[in-house]
C-alpha cells in the first residue's frame, strides 16, 4: 500500500476503511484466479507501477499463467488501449519473470533434476535450473524449497545476503526465515515454496 494510503488511513479511518470493505465485497463471487486477474488490469489502467508488480506477482502466486495475464490485458484491449498494454509489458519485462521468458511462456510444468542428495550440504543452498533458481533449506532429513524471486514484487534474492538464518531481499528489504519461509520482518507474505521429490538418490522440482 502507498504510503499516501497509510496516512489516509491512520487519519480518516471512518472514510477510507469502508471503501475498502467495499472493493473486497464486490468480488466475492468471484474466483481467486480470477479476482487477481481483475486487479492486475485495474493497475495496468491507473498506470501504477508499484502496484502493476505487487498484483503481477500475486496474480503468479494465485495459480494465473503469463499467458492468461497477457490474455487478460489483452482481451481489455478495447477499453486500456495498446498504450498502457505496451506500457505494461515494458514493466513486465525489466522484472525479468521467468514465467514471462517466451522460451519458457506456454511450457508445462516438470520435474527438473537439481542435485544430488549426499551434495546436499546442511543449511541453505542456491540452485539454477532453466533460467530460474530455487533454495533448498536442509536440516538433517528435513528440505524445504522455496522460489529464489521474492513474494513481493519478484526481486531475485540473493544467497549472499544471508545472515544466520535470515535471507533480506535487497529491494524493499523483506526479511525471510529460511527454516519456514515466513517473513518475519517488513512484509507479509511468506517465500513462494516449490513442489519437490527426492527419487533415485536425486533431489527434483516440479516447475
Ligand atoms: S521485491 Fe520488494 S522486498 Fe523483495
Amino acid at each position: 500500500m502507498s504510503d499516501a494510503l497509510n496516512y489516509l488511513l491512520k487519519v480518516r479511518k471512518d472514510v477510507v476503511e469502508p471503501y475498502f470493505k467495499a472493493l473486497k465485497q464486490g468480488g466475492k463471487h468471484l474466483d481467486v484466479k480470477t479476482r487477481s486477474l481483475l486487479s492486475v488490469i485495474t493497475k495496468v489502467d491507473a498506470q501504477t507501477e508499484a502496484g502493476l508488480k505487487q498484483y503481477l506477482v500475486r496474480a503468479l502466486r494465485d495459480g494465473n499463467s503469463a499467458d492468461e495475464i497477457l490474455d487478460a490485458m489483452l482481451v481489455c484491449l478495447p477499453t486500456l488501449g495498446m498504450s498502457k498494454i505496451i506500457w505494461a509489458v515494458d514493466i513486465i519485462l525489466k522484472m525479468n519473470l521467468p514465467d514471462f521468458n517466451p522460451e519458457l511462456i506456454g511450457k508445462e510444468k516438470q520435474w527438473y533434476k537439481l542435485i544430488a542428495i549426499n551434495e546436499l550440504e546442511e543449511g541453505i543452498s542456491r540452485h539454477d535450473y532453466d533460467g530460474r533458481a530455487c533454495f533448498i533449506n536442509k536440516k538433517g532429513d528435513e528440505h524445504h524449497v522455496y522460489d529464489s524471486r521474492c513474494p513481493h514484487q519478484a526481486a531475485d534474492i540473493s544467497l549472499s545476503s544471508l545472515e544466520d538464518t535470515t535471507l533480506t531481499c535487497a529491494r524493499h528489504q523483506w526479511k525471510f526465515n529460511v527454516g519456514n519461509g515466513e517473513c518475519i520482518e517488513n512484509g507479509n507474505r511468506p517465500l513462494n515454496r516449490i513442489e519437490f521429490k527426492i527419487e533415485d538418490g536425486f533431489v527434483y522440482v516440479y516447475s
